[in-house]
């Protein structure tokens, strides 16, 4: 495996793969990589000949008032991971590789980066999409791998693709879960026992959810309420937004129709989560 750093160096060291008539796959990720993070990988690497991992804390999808400085980065022990799952190729520039001026170019996704988490932090989406653009023309993949955890994420990436013609196959992987079902998450380090502990609930909501969907329950607001009273019995746990919508555009349902996305956000102390299910009525 080799660790890269600059552009230059990573376009010529692709350049020879696909010379070679090799496929890309790449997942790009902010690092502290876990065990959803190398569901990716491990997908990439049954898909494709070439694995291309970036690791880059990105600034522009940070608000002002956000972890960027805290945001936890060992890129040692996430080198040790990727090549464990054979990842090829790690890209981790610096910031000033990737932004070595103001950039005054940026790509912005209309109405799906209005709601849920884009309407809690605005500009996230925005310099989600620039960064992902920027690396997709520094790899330019076959294949490009998010996770369903980030759900909106994985939405607003397809919807760029498809909108900007890229000819790049965006792939959806499942939440990978820790065993007593918290989502698998790089900020979930900044829990302490109690927080852990406590961030339980929100799993546990999207499973309540589930079962009152599973059990005929039809009137999405009975479900809301019913997520939320769990979730207002933890003190610890602060809910931001949760929202049933349709699982493509992702505007608001009163019903359940079709595939329905359950999406929430919450603060545990000072951490921010998401968490996510889709269901189907039948
Ligand atoms: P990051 O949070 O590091 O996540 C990188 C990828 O791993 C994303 O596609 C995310 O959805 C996926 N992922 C994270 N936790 C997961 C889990 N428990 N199960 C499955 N997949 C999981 O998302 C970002 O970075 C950034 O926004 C990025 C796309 C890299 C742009 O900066």
């Amino acid at each position: 495996m080799k660790i890269i750093t600059t552009i230059k160096e990573i376009r010529e060291a692709l350049k020879k793969e696909r010379k070679k008539s090799k496929t890309i796959g790449f997942i790009p990720t902010m690092g502290c990589l876990h065990e959803g993070h190398l569901a990716l990988m491990r997908r990439a690497r049954k898909d494709c000949d070439v694995v291309v991992v970036s690791i880059f804390v990105n600034p522009t999808q940070f608000g002002p008032s956000e972890d960027f400085e805290a945001y936890p980065r060992d890129l040692k022990k996430d080198a040790e991971m990727a090549e464990e799952v054979g990842v090829d190729y790690i890209f981790a520039p610096a910031i000033k590789e990737m932004y070595p001026r103001e950039c005054l170019t940026y790509v912005n996704i209309g109405k799906i980066t209005e709601v849920l988490c884009g309407a809690h932090r605005p500009s996230h989406f925005r310099g989600v999409a620039t960064v992902v653009s920027k690396l997709f023309n520094i790899v330019q993949p076959n294949f490009a791998y998010f996770g369903e955890k980030d759900y909106q994420q994985l939405m607003v990436i397809k919807r760029m693709a498809e909108d900007l013609n890229l000819d790049i196959r965006i792939v959806g992987i499942l939440t990978v879960r820790e065993e007593d079902g918290l989502a698998m998450s790089s900020r979930n380090k900044y829990l302490n026992p109690k927080e852990r502990k406590a961030a339980l609930v929100l799993s546990k909501s999207l499973k309540l959810a589930e079962r009152m969907v599973k059990n005929g329950e039809k009137n999405l607001k009975t479900v809301k309420e019913a997520m939320t009273k769990l979730i207002e019995k933890e003190p610890l746990v602060d809910l931001e937004y949760l929202a049933i919508c349709d699982s493509i555009s992702l505007k608001d349902l009163l019903e359940i129709k079709g595939k329905v996305l359950v999406a929430l956000a919450a603060k545990v102390g000072k951490t921010r989560l998401i968490d996510n299910i889709i269901l189907e009525g039948d």
